[in-house]
């Protein structure tokens, strides 16, 4: 073990780099005393959270107001010196300083950008001084189980251009008994999907979005559920026992708070009738999970939908519960979720969003980890999901570097642990 001195943190440098949409980031390096380098890059969502952390902008008329200088300068003016001769392994420490500096609830003095971004770089920075691999040194060396990717295959809502209401239908490939046999599960599923799409709609239908999935001009979400289940039987799998079915509901951006109706399938629906029209789709389809499938001011929905398909389906909260603990642990004990979306810039550190995977997991819920819509090549989140073994990660189709970085990492985590690493499966799903 390294002397407490070497993780001293020595150098913080923040610049304004580009994420996957082109849009201006931020980008944290940080040096401790004895040499160890970690770095970071925050991500952007585009379907957020009304009381997501926000990133600071500069508004303006460079990078059309998207540029980040402003929280650039909060990292090198603000962040830098004061935690400069902190101690990196006690990362909890420097974050409760960034917290203490921005003073805000949801780091709006920082920018969330700013507080991830460092946060993140600090932990990689204490990592590579103790001269482990970042899910070693969150996890020890029990940290071995590889997480069931949510694969986001065909896209919606506010991720893409076409009438389907429900942001994201994803993949689960738990039907394999390796990471790496998930991916080519998942791949093959994947490149059928792409054919099929391309017979049905023509060759426009397979251009990718955001998050690497397609965006064919479909209208409904059967015909979308209909397409997954033809691509993974055609691929040569079962849906149900290969392959599970996901969706992200994302139902906060199909509301109309002024009629009280959710906009979905070219029709208009009341609270309760949509908790029935999810009902008949788990009938139909092998979906085991969906995330917001209300919006983030109908929690008793949540609920009301929990009680009917428990034990069947995973229902989870994202814009929901905002990687918060304090919201994680209401919802909880309210009974209205079995898990949460976990993003580390929802809520500006890496503690904080530990604390919410700490509750989630002790409570026997879910914890997904997750990228962004706009991301990077950052591989933090593929060590986060092992380091805590949560068991499920989300971030995207099998295609876009920012996405199979993720995967890559996941790979070579796999690899690393040799004979010792396990694949949640089928497990990932239990509750
Ligand atoms: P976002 O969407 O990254 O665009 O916010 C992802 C999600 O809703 O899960
Ligand atoms: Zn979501």
């Amino acid at each position: 073990m390294r002397e407490v001195d070497e993780f001293t943190i020595k150098f913080v440098r923040g610049i304004q780099v580009l994420d996957s949409r082109g849009d201006p980031t931020v980008e944290v390096t940080v040096v401790t005393e004895a040499g160890g380098m970690g770095r970071a890059i925050a991500p952007a969502g585009a379907s957020r959270g009304r009381l997501e952390a926000v990133d600071l902008r500069d508004g303006g008329k460079d990078y059309r107001g998207r540029g980040v200088l402003r929280a650039v300068e909060a990292v090198n003016k603000y962040i830098a010196p004061a935690i400069i001769g902190m101690n990196s392994f006690m990362y909890r420490n420097v974050d409760r300083k960034i917290i203490e500096l921005d003073g805000t609830e949801n780091k709006a003095r920082l920018g969330g950008n700013a507080c991830t971004a460092t946060s993140l770089a600090v932990i990689n920075a204490a990592a590579d001084t103790a001269g482990l691999p970042l899910f070693q040194f969150i996890g020890g060396s029990r940290a071995r189980t590889l997480p069931v990717p949510l694969m986001n295959v065909i896209n919606g809502g506010a991720h893409a251009g076409n009438k389907l209401s429900i942001q994201e239908f994803m993949i689960a490939p738990v039907g394999a008994d390796t990471f790496h046999d998930a991916i080519k599960i998942a791949v093959e599923v994947y490149k059928t999907l792409k054919e099929l799409l391309k017979a049905t709609y023509g060759a426009s239908a397979i251009n990718v979005g955001d998050e690497g999935g397609f965006a064919p001009p479909m209208t409904s979400t059967r015909d979308a559920l209909q397409a997954l289940y033809k691509a993974v039987s055609v691929a040569g799998y079962e849906p149900g026992s290969d392959v599970y079915f996901a969706l992200d509901a994302a139902a906060s951006h199909f509301y109309d708070p002024s009629e009280k109706k959710y906009l979905i399938d070219e029709r208009k629906l009341k609270p309760l009738e949509l908790v029935e029209y999810y009902i008949d789709i788990i009938n139909e389809y092998p979906v085991k999970l969906i995330e917001d499938p209300f919006s983030e001011d109908h929690p008793e929905y949540f609920k009301m939908l929990r009680s009917k398909v428990r034990g069947k389906v995973l229902i989870i909260g994202d814009d929901l519960t905002v990687t918060r603990a304090s919201r994680i642990s209401k919802f909880i004990s309210e009974e209205i979720i079995d898990g949460a979306i976990i993003k580390v810039n929802q809520v500006g550190t890496f503690s904080e969003a530990e604390d919410s995977i700490r509750v989630l997991l002790r409570n026997d819920r879910k914890a997904i980890v997750s990228h962004r819509s706009g991301d990077s090549e950052d591989v933090t989140i593929a060590h986060i999901a092992v380091g805590f073994e949560t068991g499920l990660i989300k971030t995207g189709a099998p295609a876009r570097s920012e996405r199979t970085s993720k995967y890559n990492e996941l790979l070579r985590i796999e690899d690393y642990l040799g004979g010792d690493a396990i694949y949640s499966g089928k497990n990932a799903f239990l509750r």
